[in-house]
């Protein structure tokens, strides 16, 4: 039974502990970091009204819901929820899996502050695992009083910028090495969420074998068994934390993963883990969870090229470019037509790339088909790496977005918005005006 499911947010601004004697000034949702989590199931509808009691406006972005347009919760959706304002959100959540919201305006410094949240949608063919649990990611720049640093001198601010603001205080569940308890013998469903500005996490259950369930888009076709797993910025993974043995204790690390910064990527403790007395598992995770068919075959004709590129000079210091230009706009897509997009990353650094409003499959990174089948909606762009994707975008018209989900990239201008026109339009006049006002433009 479909049913409308109700949450009311209030973005405003709070003191939040962080670990014993240590208080933030947050701006978060119902004064949390994070935000609750909301849940539902696939079908249901989500009615949101937020209400903003910050001092600037904002606006929330369901990262991940493939929904209608004027929900995206992005400036070209909607107009911003300005301070005292209120604004419902209405959609129905079409998939089950991982996804989170953020604010959408601002975001380097909201999103810092702690505007965000998660939301777990479950379906009806689910493995059975004992426990469910969420840990989202996040880090802070932080002072010795704990206050927010913003660089103001030349060279900080720069590193900033080309690096994205890397904290120095991280967080899982908004609070800094939390301790997970767990009891020996069971296998939990733990759903991540990268939700920091610019960090990846290499994460590392100290070095124990776990598997993989599921990733952006909902489940995988068979769990698989790694030692560490990448998440970017704005990517989820859900793993089967255990069966682990009693008594035993570790930490869940983000091992050190160089994407070719200038500040030094660290080895860092992101939770710890207490393995408790036994209790025996209901857990049940079949060798074939899904099935996922593929969008197109691996060698279908490229439609779009998307290249990604860092520029300095020193009139205009670091420029951040997708196709040669900050905020582009792109070429409209039809509902129901394939894309087969090149994303080539031509600089020397990783970003993750993220499109909003849909999910695609991975054809080739390199060349070279990837390790599984998966639904994605932000996929990782290793320095001058080309990854081929494949998607259909939804019968959702309106104006989307895709973008670097490393907060100071996409700021600075990498990203591009495109109209996504109803299905039977390709070659109306809607596509040409608009193709041709690009061309002129341009
Ligand atoms: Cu998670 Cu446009 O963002
Ligand atoms: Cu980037």
């Amino acid at each position: 039974m479909n049913k409308t499911i109700r949450y009311k947010l209030t973005a405003s601004t709070f003191s939040w502990e962080i670990g014993p004697g240590k208080t933030i000034q947050a701006w978060g949702y119902n004064e949390q970091v994070p935000g609750p989590v909301l849940r539902g199931q696939a079908g249901d509808t989500l009615e949101i009204e937020v209400t903003n009691r910050l001092s600037e406006p904002t606006s929330v972005h369901w990262h991940g819901l493939r929904l209608p347009a004027p929900m995206d919760g992005t400036e070209f959706a909607q107009q911003p929820i300005v301070p005292g304002e209120t604004f419902t959100y209405r959609f129905v959540l079409p998939d089950a899996g991982t996804f989170w919201y953020h604010s959408h305006i601002n975001e380097p410094h909201q999103m810092e502050r702690g505007l965000y949240g998660s939301l777990v949608v479950t379906g009806s063919d689910e493995p059975i695992l004992d426990d469910d649990k969420v840990f989202i990611i996040d880090d802070m720049k932080l002072d010795r009083h704990n206050a927010f640093i913003e660089p103001s001198w030349f060279i900080p601010r720069f590193i900033e910028h080309h690096d994205g603001r890397q904290g120095n205080t991280v967080l899982v569940n908004g609070k800094e090495v939390p301790t997970i308890v767990i009891p020996a013998g069971t296998t939990e469903r733990w759903r991540f969420i990268n939700a920091s500005s610019a960090r990846y996490i290499l994460l590392s259950l100290g070095g124990r074998p776990f598997r993989i369930l599921a990733t952006d888009g909902g489940l995988l076709e068979h769990p698989e068994t790694v030692t560490k797993l990448l998440i970017t910025p704005g990517e989820r993974y859900d793993i089967a934390g255990g069966p682990f043995e009693e008594n035993d204790s570790f930490m869940i690390e983000s091992l050190s993963y160089n994407r070719m910064t200038i500040q030094r990527s660290e080895r860092t403790c992101l939770a710890n883990v207490e393995v408790g007395t036994a209790r025996i598992s209901q857990a049940r995770i079949p060798e074939q969870i899904r099935v996922i068919e593929p969008v197109v075959a691996t060698d279908s004709p490229v439609t779009r090229n998307i290249r990604l590129a860092v520029g300095f000079n020193l009139k205009n210091g670091l420029s951040f470019l997708i196709n040669g230009l900050k905020h582009g706009n792109d070429p409209p897509v039809t509902a129901g037509e394939i894309q087969v997009w090149e994303l080539q990353n031509l600089s020397l650094m990783d970003h993750p790339f993220h499109l909003h409003g849909a999910f695609f499959q991975i054809l080739s990174i390199n060349g070279d088909p990837p390790a599984y089948r998966a639904w994605k909606d932000t996929v990782n762009l290793p320095p001058r790496s080309s990854v081929r994707i494949a998607w259909i975008p939804e019968n959702n018209p309106g104006t989307w977005m895709y973008h670097c989900h490393i907060l100071e990239h996409h700021e600075s201008g990498m990203m591009a918005n495109f109209e996504v026109l109803p299905s039977g339009t390709a070659t109306n006049e809607r596509a040409l005006s608009i193709s041709a006002q690009r061309t002129h433009h341009h």
